[in-house]
């Protein structure tokens, strides 16, 4: 297993496979996705090494996410090759959903087990207002065939913004009234390239808390290894609520999940100042050497981000990471 020096345990990768995504969601990629440099992302090879590594030192789940995921027509293989690895139990994707329907048939029969699928807002204009995609009937309609597929996890992340904010909590506990899905409301983070809208839109994830708690909603009591979510469900409703609130203290000291970039680098906290680069290692195929690679950078695993002082660290946006 995987340990740091604050005595926390790592058993959950999120690999990035792309940092390339269509949407230009307004907190994330507003005029949309800029490319630079040409881009030469892990391919399966490099990826099935990678995940070998991780799961020799004790990661059970892995997501895979982007940018979106699904921009590489390759996704399905990866999928299946990560679901095929020995010690591999749960794989999972986030996706903005744009070809779920299109998609979650063969993902389902490739071994998928967890989808999570942003979705800021219910109201369709403000939908596309926000991520410049008419597509939330489509990406609903993709939803539902994962349920009617049977996969069991689903959740929906909704970024908390003051712009976005009216009606959002009342309309997503309309639809988890009869939808058996998870509704998480992430606070807005700050990165690099969004302070402004940072500066204008944050607003702490307490407030929809105390608005849950007052509506008869009871938090869930959750595992050590199951990440800083926390959970709240509701007799009269099927789905449940989350919280994801990095500005809140503490928040830091359930963190079970490493991360790695679609370029190789492996990133000890999603606000960390630079990657460690594997790539070499990992287009060797040196399972071995990417083991002790990972190894040794975990003591250099901070107890915590700073965004409460405004250090977003290397990160400018997160669709170079995958959140
Ligand atoms: N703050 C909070 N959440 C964000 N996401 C993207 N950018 C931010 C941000 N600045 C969310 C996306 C997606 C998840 C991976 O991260 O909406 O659901
Ligand atoms: Fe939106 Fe995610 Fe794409 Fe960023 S990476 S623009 S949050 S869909």
């Amino acid at each position: 297993m995987l340990n740091d020096q604050f005595g926390r345990q790592f058993n959950y990768l999120r690999l990035s496979i792309t940092d390339v995504c269509n949407f230009s969601c307004s907190y994330c990629l507003p005029n949309g996705y800029q490319c630079d440099t040409p881009r030469n992302f892990l391919n399966k090879n490099e990826i099935s090494t990678l995940v070998n590594a991780f799961a020799e030192l004790g990661t059970k789940k892995v997501r895979i996410t982007g940018g979106e995921p699904c921009l590489r027509n390759d996704v399905t293989d990866i999928i299946k090759l990560c679901k095929n690895t020995p010690g591999i139990e749960k794989v999972a994707i986030t996706t903005n959903g744009f070809n779920l329907l299109k998609k979650i048939d063969e993902f389902a029969e490739a071994g998928l087990d967890a989808l999570n699928v942003s979705i800021d807002s219910l109201n369709p204009n403000l939908f596309k207002l926000i991520t410049g995609h008419d597509k939330l009937t489509l990406i609903l309609k993709g939803i539902e065939r994962a349920v009617e597929l049977g996969i069991k996890d689903i959740k929906i992340n909704a970024v908390l913004a003051k712009q976005f904010n009216k009606n959002q909590l009342k309309d997503f506990l309309a639809w988890v009234k009869h939808h058996k899905v998870t509704v998480r409301f992430i606070e807005l983070m700050e990165t690099g390239d969004g302070a402004t809208f940072f500066e204008e839109n944050h607003l702490s994830g307490q407030t929809v808390k105390a608005q849950l708690l007052a509506q008869g909603w009871l938090q869930v009591v959750r595992g050590k290894l199951n990440g800083p979510a926390e959970e709240f469900c509701h007799p009269d409703y099927d789905g449940r609520i989350g919280l994801i609130m990095p500005y809140s203290k503490d928040f830091c000291k359930s963190c079970n999940r490493l991360r790695v970039s679609a370029l190789g680098k492996l990133h000890l906290c999603l606000f960390a100042e630079q990657g460690i680069d594997l790539r070499e290692l990992l287009n060797e195929d040196d399972t071995a050497a990417t083991v002790k690679a990972i190894r040794a950078a975990m003591g250099n695993k901070e107890i915590s981000h700073e965004l409460g002082k405004r250090l977003t660290g290397a990160t400018t946006h997160l669709a170079m990471l995958g959140g």
